[in-house]
């Protein structure tokens, strides 16, 4: 993030629970939202006011509990396979009081999408990155009329708009590649009126028409 937009984040007053999850996905290298998507999330979630979020890629909880914490009236339906992680989210969506408002489908979101079938009025995509594309037509049928996927990492560290210059044998290169087709079946797609934005990791903002 550029110097000037990380000031103006840091200016943010931040509740001391989310300063320590922080602290420890830092730590421990768990992969949380950038503060800048993480503006933006809260952005969107009280703007949407959504009943039901479905997340796929529940971490340790903090998306989560965001999104919760932004929306009183809504629930949320989120989905994790490493059972750690299971356990530190659940210990923080109750740190945070928000732990009756969540439902966590343990398992392979790569099974578990494709057998969902209820209706979401706001998704958050920040799951594996290789599925996107394949989780693309489930989470369109899940999502209501008017309903948002934003979905996170979309550019993934700049290699998405480099894919042409890397080679196969690139670590980033089958990522990159089904980002890459993510992002044009997302563009192409007349049932979305999505945009792009380089926040972060680049995120894409859907809503289904
Ligand atoms: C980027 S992290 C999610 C971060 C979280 N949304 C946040 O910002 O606080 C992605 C998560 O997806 C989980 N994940 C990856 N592949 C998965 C799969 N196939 N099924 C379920 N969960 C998966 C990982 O274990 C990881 O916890």
């Amino acid at each position: 993030m550029k110097d000037f937009f990380k000031r103006l984040y840091d200016l943010k007053p931040s509740d001391e629970n989310f300063v320590q999850m922080r602290q420890f996905a830092e730590q421990h290298g768990v992969p949380i939202m950038l503060a800048d998507s993480e503006q933006l999330l809260k952005t969107m979630i009280r703007i949407k006011k959504p009943a039901k979020i479905l997340e796929i890629g529940t971490a340790i909880g903090y998306s989560g509990s965001l999104m919760l914490l932004c929306s009183p009236q809504s629930r949320l339906y989120t989905i994790e396979m490493d059972e750690q992680m299971i356990e530190l989210a659940g210990q923080n969506f109750a740190n945070n009081g928000v732990q009756d408002r969540v439902t966590i489908f343990k398992g392979d979101a790569r099974e578990i999408v494709h057998k969902m079938t209820g209706e979401y009025d706001f998704i958050f995509l920040d799951g594996p990155k290789r599925q996107y594309v394949d989780f693309l037509p489930y989470l369109k049928s899940m999502l209501k009329k008017d309903g948002i996927l934003m979905s996170d990492n979309v550019l993934f560290h700049g290699f998405v708009e480099g894919l042409p210059r890397l080679t196969r044998k690139h670590r980033a290169f089958g990522i990159a590649t089904h980002l890459n087709m993510f992002l044009d079946k997302l563009m192409a797609d007349d049932d979305f009126e999505s945009v792009i934005l380089e926040i972060g990791d680049g995120v894409a903002l859907s809503v289904k028409k």
